[in-house]
């Protein structure tokens, strides 16, 4: 398995923002994470990349349990994601944006400083065309110049997409990757997405409605109040009766 998580538990004081959830990721496989606001999507997030650590349960990357690891240290396993609100650097170019992700070595935050690290100029020109090669294949190559904090929130979610492509991780986690994109911009995610699972990476994406994830994910987990709900394929779950009974029941998410 690439991913494993084992009865996962995140207390908050007295609350449990999940509660003995498991599941199993494969190489190669698109899984949806689906639930309403509050059903804890974001905190397994937050565990699987280590910026939570689980009051109890464990969690392995490939074999590996990472408990005891930094954020940092499991990014370098691999494990790229992306945040419900993008997390770029605003006053970056869209290519140095990009460029911050294929640097592996841990200095990101030294390289927003200044992005003047010395680096020989043969690395620089290699970092550059890489960069532009996931740009292309985002769809953003037109925009590599361009200031971040200048582009739509769509368009700003790709830049942090590319960037996480840009890192090599073979597992990628998505955040709400399609929330305040219209129809139009939705169905290119959709299709970006799975080109991404072409290209041979592992994708864990967060959905707030089961309408986006039916078309593109293998399998679909449902959390509910921080509980284990469903999972199985999109037809499995639409289809199971705790699940409609929870969450499919209303109109809007159906
Ligand atoms: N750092 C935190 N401290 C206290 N409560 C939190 C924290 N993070 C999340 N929660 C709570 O945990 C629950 C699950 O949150 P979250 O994982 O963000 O849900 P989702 O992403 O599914 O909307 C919510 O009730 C939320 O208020
Ligand atoms: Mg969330």
């Amino acid at each position: 398995m690439m991913l494993s998580v084992r009865a996962a538990t995140k207390l908050f004081g007295g609350l449990a923002a999940l509660r003995d959830v498991s599941f199993d990721l494969a190489k190669g496989e698109i899984k949806a994470v689906i639930g309403p606001n509050g059903a804890g999507k974001t905190t397994m997030f937050h565990l699987i990349t280590g910026i939570l650590r689980p009051t109890s349960g464990r969690i392995e990357f490939a074999g590996r349990s990472v408990e005891g690891l930094s954020a940092l240290q499991i990014a370098r396993l691999g494990i790229a994601r992306t945040f419900q609100q993008p997390q770029i650097f605003r006053s970056l170019t869209v290519l140095e944006n990009v460029m911050l992700g294929a640097d592996r070595s841990g200095r990101s935050g030294l390289l927003a400083c200044g992005l003047g690290l010395p680096r020989t100029r043969l690395e620089e020109r290699r970092q550059i065309a890489a960069a532009h090669e996931y740009l292309a294949f985002t769809g953003m190559a037109d925009h590599a110049q361009r200031i971040a904090s200048d582009l739509p929130l769509g368009e700003q979610r790709y830049v942090e997409i590319t960037r996480a492509l840009a890192t090599g991780a073979s597992l990628l986690l998505l955040d709400e990757p399609a929330a305040g994109l219209d129809e139009t911009e939705t169905e290119q995610l959709s299709a970006l997405i799975l080109r991404i699972r072409d290209r041979g990476t592992t994708v864990l994406l967060i959905e707030h409605h089961m309408k986006f994830v039916m078309g593109i994910a293998d399998s679909v987990l449902v959390l509910n109040f921080g509980a284990w709900l469903a999972d199985g394929t999109p037809a499995e779950v639409r289809s199971s009766p705790a699940v409609i009974d929870a969450y499919l029941g209303t109109a809007e998410n159906a």
